[in-house]
């Protein structure tokens, strides 16, 4: 149904290959609060007029920091999916079991290390920064609607994690980031390049036991998480206005609050919906799935660029 040349056994031992310890990633390391976190493809801060360079970096690092506590979040909802999935399919072939499996302890590391990153940025920022949530009932939200719809929204993610590490912070010495947070989205994407390809061959299998009718509303069901997403990153970036303002210690008037949220709707729909939307590998299997639905989500893409 889905075109790719994935297999559970590749995955399985590359990803024991490329596996990595929490602690050989986090003993002993802080950030480095004079560097900018984010890259700028991503936290997109440089235009805002109304902000000096000083203030730029303080809103960089804000989006650093709820980038990382954005993936943490979205990543307690992955976890218990993918284990209701192994249940299900744990009687079935052995290495797609333990590649499913390893795909869970994966990211129940990298929650920890997403809490880790929270706690060292909160000790070292100096001011209280809000984020949305909490964790349990957005993944609550989001695991209320059909498998096929939690696992397309997997599948944006991980590709779009694939493409903020390749595209934006790879090779990218001109930045001058931060080199622990650079580490961190390293060792995130290393074992994420086996998930994006694991959740495609999981969108495979269950989309093939299901009819036409109810692959439609799968992909409405992505849709309808699009939007809930998409309704939380919006409160996020006024979060992020109150936490500059406490950061840099003067209050916007109307003019720069709008021109920072314009600019900040912008660079967050960018890189937690539209580089996963139009992902080519997501939109390729989008469109393999069903055209119709392809179309959808096109234009929603389109309303929200
Ligand atoms: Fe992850
Ligand atoms: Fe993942």
């Amino acid at each position: 149904m889905i075109s790719h040349d994935y297999d559970y056994r590749t995955l399985l031992e590359t990803s024991q290959r490329v596996n990595w310890k929490l602690e050989d990633v986090i003993d002993g390391k802080t950030l480095d609060f004079t560097r900018p976190f984010l890259p700028e493809a991503l936290a997109g801060v440089e235009g805002i007029r109304c902000l000096n360079d000083a203030e730029k970096l303080k809103l960089n690092q804000i989006r650093g920091f709820t980038y990382l506590y954005l993936f943490g979040l979205v990543e307690e909802y992955i976890l218990p999916s993918v284990l209701d999935h192994v249940r299900d399919e744990a009687s079935g072939d052995g290495h797609e079991v333990r590649a499913l499996l390893n795909f869970a302890g994966e990211e129940a590391k990298h929650i920890q290390l997403f809490r880790w990153f929270v706690r060292e940025f909160e000790r070292g920022f100096g001011t209280p920064c809000g984020v949305i949530g909490p964790a349990g009932d957005v993944a609550a939200a989001i695991l209320d609607h059909s498998r096929l719809g939690v696992f397309l929204t997997t599948l944006h993610i991980e590709w779009m994690t694939q493409k903020h590490y390749l595209e934006s912070v790879k090779d990218n010495a001109a930045e001058n980031l931060d080199p622990l947070f650079c580490s961190l989205l390293r060792h995130h994407w290393l074992e994420e390049s086996q998930h994006a390809k694991l959740d495609t061959l999981v969108v495979d299998k269950i989309a093939g036991a299901l009819g036409a009718a109810v692959i439609e509303k799968g992909i409405d069901d992505y849709m309808d998480i699009g939007k809930f997403l998409d309704g939380g990153l919006m409160a996020q970036v006024r979060m992020d206005i109150a936490s500059l303002e406490a950061a840099i210690g003067r209050t916007f008037t109307e003019e720069e609050k709008g021109e920072i949220e314009r600019k900040q709707v912008e660079a967050y729909r960018w890189t937690f919906l539209l580089s996963g939307m139009r992902h080519l590998n997501f939109d390729r299997s989008l469109r393999e799935l069903s055209a119709t639905g392809h179309e959808r989500v096109g234009e929603l893409a389109s309303a929200i660029a």
